[in-house]
């Protein structure tokens, strides 16, 4: 184990972004490594999450005047990382890994309760910040997806879209279709990620395309996405089609609003004569399926049966750009920053 030093590096937020945030809104500084006091665990981060959902953090909870970082605070984010010291109650041991909420920095503190002990179950330890969970949680939980089912994913590039369309799969869907910003991507999910047919906003109308794509309907849609995925989707739903609705990715990443609301005309009549289920999803809600996932992604892993789609790109000095790049849609799967 490395000594410890006396300073680390944090990626903290400089001003509260007024739209989508750009890399200047970021900056790293050097602060002293934080003392710990009991009930709390010194951690080494050795990698962390990059995600649209810090929009959610950021803008979305500023707007509606919940907590969340202010300027010259350290951005939050899911991490892993090795302890360095934590108190004997804890059961934890140097070196070990776990898990956390405290990305962004070198070092963390945090709260005996807020970390997970993350063991030798996943081969590759940065599997652990795969948003597989979230995929895995909505589609056995909340949509429960039955062998045969048509299945639509919006957002089938990012981190949860990624994963889904392949979990999806191992639970018997018959057909999978994503949607996502370009014909490339489009590209990447047929040819390695188990989708079928991916339909590229911006072309034709998204509606149109789905029904090219599925013809007879969808019995199930995750939308990461909202907007015009989301209305497409309810066009498209076949009797008792159940929707599981992750994110506004489309609210999320607009240059004007940047997520605080997400707004969208819909048309009930359909909902109600194909009496289809829209339900909102939180993976906070499932933990019982967290386990359940990192068992089962780590057999598939180990079998090669599963890929886990993500781009690695090293040192916290290019963390705010890797924010920028995953606002852009410039990648394929979760984005992490290691150290
Ligand atoms: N409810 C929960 O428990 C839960 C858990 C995790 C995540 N989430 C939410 O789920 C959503 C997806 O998360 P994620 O981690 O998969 O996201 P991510 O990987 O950070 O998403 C980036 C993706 O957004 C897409 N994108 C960019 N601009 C877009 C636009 N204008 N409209 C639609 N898509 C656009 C890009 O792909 P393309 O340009 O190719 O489409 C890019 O791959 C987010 O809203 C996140 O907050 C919710």
């Amino acid at each position: 184990m490395p000594s410890l030093p006396s300073i680390h590096r944090q990626v903290q937020l400089l001003t509260t972004p007024d739209g989508l945030p750009r890399p200047e809104d970021f900056t790293i500084v050097e602060v002293p490594v934080p003392p710990r006091s009991s009930g709390e665990v010194l951690v080494r981060n050795r990698a962390f999450l990059v995600s649209a959902a810090l929009l959610r953090t950021l803008i979305g909870a500023a707007a509606a005047g919940l907590p969340g970082p202010r300027p010259g605070d350290p951005l939050p984010g899911a991490a892993i990382g090795e302890v360095v010291a934590a108190p004997d109650s804890s059961g934890l041991r140097p070196g070990e890994l776990v898990g956390h909420d405290l990305g962004w920095r070198e070092y963390a503190v945090v709260p005996v309760d807020q970390c997970r002990r993350l063991g030798d179950s996943l081969p590759d330890p940065l599997a652990h910040l795969s948003q597989g969970w979230t995929a895995y949680a909505a589609l056995t939980r909340t949509a429960a997806v039955r062998a045969g089912d048509t299945v639509l994913i919006t957002g089938a590039a990012g981190a949860v879209g990624s994963l889904a369309s392949q979990i999806a799969r191992r639970l018997g869907a018959a057909r999978v279709i994503g949607t996502t910003g370009s014909p490339a991507k489009a590209r990447v999910l047929t040819t390695e990620l188990g989708y079928d047919a991916v339909v590229v906003r911006g072309a034709e109308p998204i509606a149109t395309q789905l029904a090219d794509a599925a013809p007879d309907g969808i019995d199930v849609a995750l939308d990461t996405v909202g907007g015009e995925q989301l209305q497409a989707a309810v066009q498209a739903a076949r009797p008792h089609a159940r929707i599981v609705l992750i994110g506004a990715l489309s609210a999320q990443l607009a240059a004007e609003g940047a997520g605080t609301t997400a707004p969208l005309e819909l048309d009930l009549a359909p909902i109600v004569l194909k009496r289809t289920s829209m339900r909102g999803f939180n993976a906070a809600d499932h933990p019982d399926a967290l386990a359940e996932w990192t068992q089962r992604f780590g057999d598939w892993l180990q079998a090669g049966s599963i890929r886990f789609p993500h781009t690695r790109i090293h040192g916290i000095d290019r963390a705010a750009r890797a924010f920028q790049e995953v606002v852009e849609g410039r990648h394929v799967g979760a984005v992490l920053v290691a150290l």
